[in-house]
């Protein structure tokens, strides 16, 4: 599965670092050309001569031992296809995260511009400590895959989360992003995600239980897949692609309309409110003390989904068929449903005049809002509907792309 896949491995020195000798084995079981680095203090932890071993390959430690003309830092980023860091301790991941190239692990990394694992493991104090947890966010926000420690005994004689993870999740992972395939590149993604927010007065809003999370897991798999991606979003997040924060349906669609020229597709998962306060008080409004009753009287927000596609069609009316190279942009929604799923996205889509229409059911607990799992029916058009099986939202995400671009 790993046949001509350049693997690097860097050791730190934390108390895992044997384990890495048995991962060092599976690789190159399956046919990967490893090479390691190691930090001086890993090598209190596993010797150079075990991991020369196994992994056939000059293990790298000294930064300034240079063999050939170029620079070891430089050649290491220059060979491999992938790099993993495991186990990497705190120490570790904080230089990486800011940039500190004292070593030729961490050089190695910073000079590093393909993907990049991170498998922390550490005393959970240390895992819990409020530097470590930004660090880790950084690392996160850079497209750096983190591999979560694991709760159970630590070395350390401790009960808590901070175990290496299982040496199959980094193997399963590393050969998952090996076949990425970057059939995205070139075009530009637009998604929306989470709920939108309409302001009451300055303390109140009216909102939704959307956690943001199927839109976020589009927005990382077509980031993944080599989209130029933005998203457009109420939630608080830092990624390695453009984000637009936004609060209002007025503001989503406002920063969509803005991206409309440029974009390839739209994907419209967040869940926008039907209704906004008709007046929003600059102040707090004070409690009535006269009456058990309060009326707040809403207006209907836009529907922008489908004024996105009357847009589309307009515009795609007034050109001659030989200058419509495609139907750019294709747009795709999403709708919630808690009963007759099939028949209400049936006549959705027909009415708001998307290219897809992804239908989720709202009222099971195990998928849909706040859910890292999700169970979708993706309907087309031409009115066919396929159903993608519950499953991990990345992995919903990947099934989503495959099935509107092939
Ligand atoms: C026996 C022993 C075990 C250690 N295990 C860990 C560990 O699992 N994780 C960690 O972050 N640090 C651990 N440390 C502390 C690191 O070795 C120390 O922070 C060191 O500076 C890390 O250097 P490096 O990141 O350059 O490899 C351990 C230290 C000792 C003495």
């Amino acid at each position: 599965m790993l046949n001509g896949k350049n693997i690097l491995i860097g050791i730190t020195g934390g108390i895992a670092a044997y384990k890495i000798c048995e991962l060092i084995r599976m690789y190159k079981r399956n046919g990967a050309n490893v090479r390691v680095v190691c930090t001086p203090n890993a090598l209190n932890f596993v010797t150079k001569l075990t991991l020369q071993n196994l992994s056939q390959n000059e293990v790298g430690v000294d930064e300034f031992d240079i063999a050939q003309f170029k620079p070891e830092h430089i050649s290491y980023a220059d060979e491999a296809d992938i790099m993993l860091i495991a186990p990497a301790t705190a120490n570790t991941i904080g230089k990486i995260a800011n940039g500190i190239c004292d070593n030729l692990l961490t050089s190695v990394a910073c000079a590093f511009s393909k993907p990049i694992i991170i498998a922390p493991a550490m005393n959970c104090g240390m895992w819990n400590n409020n530097f470590v947890e930004e660090n880790i966010s950084k690392l996160q926000a850079k497209g750096i895959y983190i591999l979560e420690p694991e709760e159970g005994f630590l070395a350390c004689g401790y009960e808590g989360k901070g175990r290496l993870c299982d040496l199959n999740k980094i193997y399963e992972k590393t050969v998952e992003i090996l076949s990425l395939q970057k059939n995205l590149s070139g075009k530009k993604i637009v998604i929306t995600a989470g709920g939108t927010i309409e302001e009451i007065d300055s303390v109140r809003y009216i909102s939704n239980y959307s956690s943001g999370k199927m839109g976020i897991a589009l927005a990382d798999t077509a980031y993944e897949q080599g989209a130029d991606v933005i998203l457009i979003t109420s939630v608080d997040t830092q990624k390695p692609y453009g984000v637009i924060k936004i609060k209002s349906a007025e503001d989503l669609k406002n920063a969509v309309e803005n991206e409309y020229d440029s974009a390839d597709c739209i994907i419209m998962a967040a869940a926008v409110a039907d209704y906004r306060a008709k007046n929003i008080a600059d102040h707090k409004l004070k409690k009535d003390e006269t009456s058990d009753s309060f009326t707040l009287e809403l207006v209907k927000n836009p529907d922008i989904l489908q004024e996105l596609c009357k847009k589309r069609d307009k515009v795609l009316c007034g050109q001659n068929l030989s200058d419509r190279k495609n139907n750019k942009p294709l747009i795709v929604g999403f709708c919630a449903e808690s009963e007759n799923l099939i028949e209400n996205a049936k006549s959705k889509i027909e009415k708001k005049g998307c290219d897809y229409l992804i239908a989720n059911d709202i009222s099971r607990k195990d998928i849909g809002f706040s859910s890292d799992y999700n169970e979708v029916t993706i309907l087309d058009k031409t009115g066919s509907a396929k159903k993608l099986e519950r499953a991990a939202k990345t992995k919903i995400a990947r099934q989503i792309f495959r099935e509107i671009y092939g």
